[in-house]
């Protein structure tokens, strides 16, 4: 049955899965251009942003983890910096969005993935980042942790994911845009009917920063932190694998 038909997964559960898993395969070759379009190309400053916390500089020939990772944008940030001389693993469960990041840095490997269960061994990985994929797992604690487990002790996490501005002015433009516009643009351009839909709704959903920051605490990271976009309407987290 087609997501439009009811309500969106957005709580958890198999069905969350195996929606965000089929929405992410049908939208694959419309998902670049429409992230410039609906952040008006914020999306490339924020991850090169997040690249710069990343603490790459100390392993600059290590191995590093995108996760969920896409259409590998997130990692071709971290392979374009000068200086950079590593590998980044690009992990996915959607393979459909993994192929389009194919060419993008030679330095990029897919591998097909779920991020709660990841294929690779324990402290494998110099660091890690996650771009707005934290949102769509169906047990955000058990990603954490998975993503805790495969990096080195004093590794970092950067964590880039999508929230609800605190001040009612912007909330008030944020619904506007993010309720209303945004979906007709995506709809239009990506022909589906409700993946974004799914942005505003899961964003509604998912936990404040300051409460994404706890339970990175609370799986294995120290030193979290993080810091607001535009307002609020994006968050970059940091953390350090204990
Ligand atoms: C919004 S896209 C983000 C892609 C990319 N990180 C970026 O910066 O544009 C979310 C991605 O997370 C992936 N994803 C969601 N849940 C996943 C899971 N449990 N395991 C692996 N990938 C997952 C989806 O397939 C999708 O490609």
């Amino acid at each position: 049955m087609l997501a439009s038909d009811r309500e969106l997964p957005v709580s958890g559960g198999p069905e969350k899965r195996t929606y965000v898993r089929e929405m992410f395969t049908a939208i694959a070759p419309t998902y670049d251009r429409l992230n410039r379009i609906i952040s008006f190309r914020l999306d490339q400053l924020w991850r090169r942003h997040a690249v710069r916390r990343l603490g790459w500089e100390r392993a600059p020939a290590g191995v590093y983890l995108d996760l969920c990772a896409g259409t590998m944008d997130f990692g071709a940030a971290l392979a374009r910096r000068a200086g950079f001389r590593g590998r980044i693993i690009g992990a996915d469960f959607a393979p459909a969005m993994l192929r389009l990041g194919r060419g993008k840095s030679p330095r990029l490997a897919p591998v097909s993935a779920d991020a709660l269960d990841l294929p690779f061994p324990r402290a494998a990985f110099d660091g890690a980042m996650v771009g707005w994929g934290v949102r769509n797992l169906v047990d955000l604690d058990a990603g954490l942790a998975e993503a805790a487990r495969v990096l080195k002790p004093g590794a970092r996490l950067v964590v880039l994911e999508m929230t609800l501005p605190p001040g009612a002015l912007l909330r008030r433009v944020y619904q506007l845009y993010f309720r209303r516009v945004l979906p007709w643009i995506g709809r239009r351009i990506s022909k589906h009917t409700t993946a974004y839909t799914w942005l505003p709704e899961s964003t509604q959903a998912f936990p404040p920063p300051a409460e994404l920051a706890r339970r990175l605490e609370n799986q294995g990271f120290r030193e979290v932190r993080f810091k607001l976009f535009l307002g609020g309407v994006c968050a970059l987290h940091e953390g350090t694998r204990a």
